[in-house]
């Protein structure tokens, strides 16, 4: 087996950790003997929990002595939660490290890399990196930019609307797609919507049934013109809510705050800026977070360049009407030449209805709202 297919299958392993490993990296790891064999494998299961290699060696014993081990990322040379992976990579007696990437996690960054070739390993880094930065991209913008990455999402009919004149857009994607958005919904570690669709839709925006992690809910209101009542706060205790308005709308949600939602005034402008509320939410460490419309939001959203992958859902259906919401609101562009373009194009028929994922194409993700 070649190096890049074992690197593949440690990519492949890595993946099982998304959603339950966030803030950490997404890792895998193949261990081969002397000869090739694969011998043992692993990934990061959970946050808190053994890394990849552990694992990996885990099952691999001492059959690991002599052989290869494949890691979709550096392995951490500090103590953690857990102890330094370098330690339990020099105590296996592998002679050999394929590393996709190195961590650039600071007190990574390179160290874990030394550490075993003071050892006597040989270690290789860069294989698949591309595929590799692409698994953890999320990771890597939280580290580089404090921000989290923001997944745009929508259900549009073929004439590219989220909802009819009147509102209603129950539902406009089958229920396999809508499965599959809670699935997303229960990976991430924030929904967002703006306050027209809490109005509109009264939404749960939880993930049913459960993922490995529960999202806080988000609701962007500068006005805090919110309903006294609705599911959000009815079901406070089975996720948290966060709105962010301004500070002299802050007042009218105290019914909220008393609810026991966390309500944040950001700035004195008229409306929070996107940048201001990507930079909160990455304090918290969240990593991955999903704007669910309307497209009042969705437009904030790409007005401020924030938005590095989109999950559009595509229904066969016909909804018409000049005054019915196409996905994404906000100033948009003058001219096509400055339309936002995405890459790493993904579709796929779901029981009819198309999904298509794209995400941004340039490496360094900015946000200028
Ligand atoms: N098919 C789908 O996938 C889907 C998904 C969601 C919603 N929908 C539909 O979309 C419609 C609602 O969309 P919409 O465009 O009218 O409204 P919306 O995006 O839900 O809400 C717009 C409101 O969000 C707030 N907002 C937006 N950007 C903000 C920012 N940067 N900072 C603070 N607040 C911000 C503003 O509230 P203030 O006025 O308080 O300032 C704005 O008026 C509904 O009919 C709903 O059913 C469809």
């Amino acid at each position: 087996m070649s190096d890049t297919f074992l690197m593949h299958r440690a990519l492949a392993l890595a993946g099982r950790g998304r959603g339950a490993v966030e803030p950490n990296p997404m890792v895998g790891a193949v261990v081969t003997d002397a000869t090739g064999t694969v011998v043992g494998e692993g990934w990061h299961e959970r946050f808190g929990g053994p890394h990849a290699e552990v694992h990996a060696f885990a099952a691999a014993g001492d059959r690991a002595r002599g052989g290869t081990l494949y890691l979709t990322l550096e392995p951490c040379c500090h103590q953690g939660k857990t102890p330094p992976c370098t330690d339990a990579v020099l105590r296996s007696g592998v002679r050999r490290v394929v590393a996709a990437m190195a961590d650039p996690f600071p007190k990574v960054a390179g160290g874990g890399i030394g550490l075993l070739r003071a050892g006597g390993v040989t270690v290789d880094v860069g294989l698949c990196e591309a595929e590799a930065r692409t698994l953890n991209a999320p990771y890597l913008k939280l580290l580089a930019t404090g921000m989290p990455w923001v997944i745009a999402k929508w259900a549009m009919s073929l004439d590219g609307k989220i909802a009819t004149r009147t509102g209603d857009s129950k539902w406009i994607s089958n229920e396999t797609s809508r499965r599959r958005v809670h699935d997303l919904r229960g990976r991430v570690d924030a929904i967002v919507v703006g306050r027209v669709t809490v109005f509109a839709d009264d939404p749960l925006l939880t993930a049913r049934p459960p993922g490995p992690r529960v999202a806080a809910r988000v609701v962007m209101s500068a006005s805090g013109d919110l309903p006294a009542k609705c599911k959000l706060l009815d079901t406070i205790d089975e996720a948290p809510v966060i709105v962010y308005t301004t500070p002299e709308n802050e007042g009218k949600l105290r019914a909220w705050s008393k609810c026991g939602a966390e309500v944040i005034a950001l700035s004195r402008e008229t409306t929070p800026s996107v940048r201001d509320v990507l930079h909160d939410l990455g304090r918290r460490r969240f990593t991955n977070i999903l704007i669910e419309g309307g497209a009042g939001v969705l437009g904030s959203f790409l007005d401020a360049d924030a938005i590095d992958e989109v999950q559009a859902y595509v229904a066969p259906v016909l909804i018409g009407g000049v005054v019915a919401r196409s996905p994404v609101g906000g100033e948009g562009v003058e001219w096509v030449q400055n339309a936002k373009r995405f890459g790493d194009v993904t579709t796929e028929v779901i029981d009819g209805d198309v999904w298509v994922r794209a995400k941004r194409n340039e490496p360094g993700p900015s946000v200028n709202g």
